[in-house]
């Protein structure tokens, strides 16, 4: 079976797409066949020893995925053979197969395809829970959301419209603003590469400011960090939350701690992976929702682009030239 293979900690292109034997699953385990796998941002990091922990050399990259169950564990009571599945892992998505705990693997039904099963739930999934448990949305609220085209800002903008609120969009590019304005942004704001000196970061505070209703905005959804954070929150209403769910722009912000004093306001951590894990009862419920309102029509997850996984390095690669809208799709055909 193929495997992207990263081998050393480094450029994206050290990675190597090569054969390996196929691995026999343990008692507790199942093999996947992997149809389908998402591109998510800690893909770009962890290849290059930048993310949060260090898998052991070497490992695949890719958090999630879906497929058919080729052979099962001698353990394993919830899965058959055949059966389709989706599954979430700290690694070793791009792949043509992978060993997963039977407890990291959850069942499809036979109308949702690969592609989708494995595009939506981590984006979905975060941004649910940031806005839903950590943001406390309320239907009247007006909420900010940051890095609004890429995976989790889309997926963002997306519920908080089928939850009611009004949402403005922060984008870089008028391309991704018009897939904002068709995900129902009611504004958008195009802030390029962002603002240089404090003169541009005291106009973009103030442009921002003058796109919400109320005078500031109740919850203000940040996956970008960087130069754009401490001139959104600026922008922030009376008691208003800012929800931190990532620095793909680069740096970790510092933020002048008198502003939340000034405006009542809080500073929110966000982090699904370990909500999923300590509040796992409460995850399901979201995922449960989330499974719903698609079903439904309330959202719709956007893959832009399907890539043969083959061709994963140059997936990845997007990533860092903020190449990415909605959700890539990596596939095995
Ligand atoms: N806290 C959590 O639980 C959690 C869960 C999932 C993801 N995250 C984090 O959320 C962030 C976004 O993840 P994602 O999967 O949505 O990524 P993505 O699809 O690649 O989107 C990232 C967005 O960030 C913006 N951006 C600004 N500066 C950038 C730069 N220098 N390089 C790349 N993108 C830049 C881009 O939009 P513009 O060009 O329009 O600015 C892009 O759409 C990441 O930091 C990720 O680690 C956190």
């Amino acid at each position: 079976m193929k495997i992207l293979h990263c081998k050393e900690y480094g450029p994206i292109d050290n990675l190597v797409w090569e054969d390996i034997d196929s691995k026999e699953p343990e008692d507790n385990e199942v093999l996947v066949s992997i149809k389908a796998a998402a591109l998510n941002f800690p893909d770009f990091l962890i290849v290059q020893g930048l993310y949060q922990f260090k898998p052991e050399l070497p490992f695949a990259p890719g958090n999630e995925g879906a497929g058919i169950i080729k052979k099962v564990g001698k353990n394993v009571t919830r899965f058959k053979e055949g059966d389709r599945v989706y599954f979430m892992a700290p690694y070793g998505a791009f792949a043509e197969e992978a060993c997963l705990n039977e407890f990291q693997v959850f069942s499809i039904s036979d109308d949702v395809s690969f592609e989708l099963a494995a595009s939506y739930q981590m984006a979905y999934g975060t941004s649910y829970h940031a806005l839903m448990q950590r943001g406390e949305l309320k239907t009247d609220d007006e909420i900010l959301v940051l890095g609004a085209s890429g995976g989790v800002g889309l997926a963002a903008v997306d519920i908080a419209k089928a939850k009611g609120a009004r949402v403005v969009a922060g984008v870089s590019t008028e391309e991704k603003a018009e897939i904002c304005r068709e995900y129902g942004a009611d504004e958008v704001i195009i802030y390029g590469e962002g603002p240089k000196d404090k003169d541009a970061s005291k106009a973009f505070s103030a442009e921002l400011k003058s796109k919400s209703t109320k005078g500031g905005f109740d919850i203000i959804y940040d996956p970008i960090g960087d130069c754009y954070a401490e001139p959104a929150f600026r922008s922030i209403g009376w008691k208003g939350k800012y929800l931190v769910v990532g620095f793909a722009a680069g740096e970790i912000p510092k933020l002048p701690i008198n502003l939340t004093l000034l405006k009542g306001a809080s500073i929110v951590g966000v982090f699904w992976g370990a909500y999923t894990g300590r509040e796992s009862e409460e995850n399901q419920k979201n995922i449960a929702d989330i499974n719903n309102m698609l079903q439904t029509g309330q959202i719709k997850p956007l893959i832009s682009k399907e890539i043969p996984m083959e061709h994963a390095i140059d997936a990845i690669k997007l990533i860092g030239s903020r190449g990415v809208v909605g959700k890539v799709v990596l596939v095995n055909k």
